[in-house]
């Protein structure tokens, strides 16, 4: 029961049973009031480390939110050449130093398995918010919350996950997620991109139907829930292989003419081309719903890892 509350951080997806994530999910909707402006002192006297070694808009600024919302405070490291990484200070010792500073941690990393790392040395939780081409568990909560609000409900969807689903992160932690739930999933992806061995032999083992494709107008008629996702392309390591595969996909109004009339579209943004600025308009479109729900489900987890609420 809650054995991830018992470990304290927040890894990976794969440390969540569905009954923690429905809670995580329960306890934000409840919260939803507090994202919205209502006042708190939920976390008073409580302070979050934010260590964001790669760049983001929306995973630091919905944390920082739901912190100062809920009437808490957050330190930031900034960037690597302000601090005494630059010096050369291994990850291990500045999470040991800021995690006595601080009631929990927020790390994002270009390496794979780094909030992992930073785990076995915080004395406080870890809260991972990306490492590399890894996982990405508070972008996949609020995923599926923003699932829940807008279908009501996750059971049995048919879920199409597009784009760079090698690079990825949000789509690996989601995919396993899904699997919870009995979704039919899609992956549609360049052949170059597709999903990760590991991740789709996981999904094979599930009661899960999956299917790939990397035609995504074969698919958009018959979903649910359309994932897009940016081709990532920091993560290549060669820029013609990135030339490749850049622009593959494309939403446009006009491809979405036979969509389900219940389709959303969600994507965990930022979006560089996969969705044309005009899909904004249709009734489908979720990505910017889906961005306020972050800072939901973050109020949630802090809550339950900081705030004495689990
Ligand atoms: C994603 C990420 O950082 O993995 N962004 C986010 O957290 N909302 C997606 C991306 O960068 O493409």
């Amino acid at each position: 029961m809650l054995t991830m509350f018992k470990k304290r951080h927040v890894l990976s997806m794969r440390d969540f049973s569905r009954e923690e994530i429905d809670f995580v999910l329960d306890m934000a909707l409840s919260l939803e009031p507090y994202a919205r402006g209502k006042k708190s002192n939920m976390l008073a006297g409580k302070i979050l480390a934010l260590l964001f070694f790669e760049p983001s808009t929306r995973t630091r600024m919905s944390f920082e939110t739901a912190m100062k919302r809920l009437g808490g405070g957050v330190i930031n490291l900034g960037p690597a050449e302000g601090s005494s990484i630059y010096k050369g200070e291994s990850l291990a010792d500045t999470v040991r130093v800021i995690g006595g500073y601080s009631d929990a941690l927020v790390i994002r990393h270009p390496k794979e398995g780094s909030a992992r790392l930073a785990s076995e040395f915080s004395p406080v939780p870890v809260l991972n918010a990306g490492d590399g081409a890894g996982h990405h568990p508070t972008q996949t909560l609020l995923d599926l919350y923003t699932i829940k609000k807008e279908q009501n409900r996750i059971d049995n969807l048919s879920v199409a996950l597009v784009g760079d689903l090698k690079y990825g992160r949000t789509v690996h932690s989601l995919a396993y997620a899904l699997s919870l739930y009995g979704a039919e999933i899609t992956l549609v992806s360049p052949s170059s991109l597709r999903m990760p061995e590991p991740i789709r032999s996981d999904l094979s083992g599930k009661e899960t139907k999956v299917r790939e494709t990397s035609d995504l107008s074969d698919v958009i008629d018959n979903v649910d829930v359309l994932y897009m996702t940016r081709i990532q392309r920091e993560r290549f390591p060669d820029p013609q292989e990135y030339g490749k595969v850049a622009r593959c996909y494309r939403l446009t109004p006009e491809s979405l003419s036979s969509a389900r009339k219940n389709l959303i579209i969600m994507h965990p943004l930022p979006r560089v081309d996969e969705i044309s600025p005009s899909v904004d308009e249709t009734p489908h479109a979720r990505y910017f719903q889906q961005s306020f729900y972050g800072v939901t489900i973050r109020m949630a987890l802090l809550k339950i890892l900081i705030g004495g609420g689990a």
